[in-house]
């Protein structure tokens, strides 16, 4: 039975947990060859554990999506070992909490060096093999830069992360009018979660239950739950749907969309 991906190449950065997990998984059952991308190191339990959680239908290298060095080398063994790359899914993110009086400098370009610079030199990088790659394929090759709900509202104490994940909605709009200005056969989109179930929102919910803003994680679970219209957080493969419908051919006429899965949060 043919797949939706079959024949194509994806890669995906902070694949071996998350949201990133559940891309990779969702993009290999669809028939890509998915390059799995995170900090771990190759040989550590964490990338095991991720490889077993996939069959090892997917590969591993090391990427670590702020340094411009680490992007070329992913790139240069993608082109080695594949010479295409039809997907590139930017998902690799970090949360940073602190009230703005209070955040160092420091903290705020962490942040905005993971989530917006990492999108970026993902995109920059990887421009010439996704152009190339994006003539072979009916509809193009396909860019995912995951934002937020914070793309487009915010929380307090979430500064540094809205600013990051409303950079890469417009980064993202950027990419999509400048490659159809250019006719670069690559559509490039964002996917905004709302509250998923992954270990990013249990440790962030955890910091706030040590600083005693919070009776527990379940209390804030909770909270979220009760904010948002369909009352519970989403799944993972909830998002990873949404990435594998927009990177498929299916999406051939989106570009340049922010693509929601929120549970309504935003439409209350
Ligand atoms: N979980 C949510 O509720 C939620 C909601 C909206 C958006 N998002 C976004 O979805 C994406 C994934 O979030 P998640 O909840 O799965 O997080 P997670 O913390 O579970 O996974 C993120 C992964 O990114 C990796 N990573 C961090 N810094 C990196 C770097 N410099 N280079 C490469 N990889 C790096 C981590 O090692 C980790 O494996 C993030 O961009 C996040 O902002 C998450």
């Amino acid at each position: 039975m043919t797949k939706k991906l079959d024949g194509c190449v994806a890669l995906v950065t902070g694949g071996v947990r998350g949201i990133g997990l559940g891309a990779v998984r969702a993009l290999a059952a669809q028939g890509a060859k998915v390059w799995m991308t995170d900090l771990a190191e190759v040989e550590s339990d964490a990338v095991a554990s991720a490889l077993a959680e996939v069959d090892g239908t997917a590969q591993y290298q090391r990427l670590d999506v702020t340094d411009e060095a680490s992007w070329a080398d992913a790139i240069a063994r993608v082109q080695a070992e594949d010479d295409r790359l039809d997907i590139l899914v930017n998902n690799a993110g970090i949360d940073g909490t602190g009230r703005i009086q209070d955040m160092t400098l420091d903290l705020w370009r962490k942040v905005q060096a993971v989530n917006t610079d990492g999108a970026f030199l993902g995109v920059k990088t990887a421009f010439e093999l996704m152009n190339r790659s994006g003539k072979l394929r009916e509809g193009g090759a396909a860019i995912v830069n995951v934002s937020s709900v914070m793309g487009f509202v915010a929380f307090p104490e979430s500064a540094a992360y809205c600013a990051s994940k409303g950079a890469i909605r417009t980064f993202t709009k950027a990419c999509a009018v400048e490659f159809a200005a250019y006719d670069v056969p690559i559509r490039a989109n964002s996917v905004h979660p709302g509250f998923v179930q992954t270990p990013l929102v249990d440790e962030g919910f955890e910091r706030l239950v040590a600083r005693g803003m919070a009776k527990s994680v379940q209390t804030l679970k909770d909270q979220i739950a009760d904010m948002t219209p369909v009352k519970r957080l989403a799944h993972i493969d909830e998002i990873a749907k949404a990435i594998v419908f927009l990177v498929s051919e299916d999406a051939s006429y989106m570009t340049g969309s922010e693509m929601v899965v929120d549970g309504g949060y935003l439409a209350r």
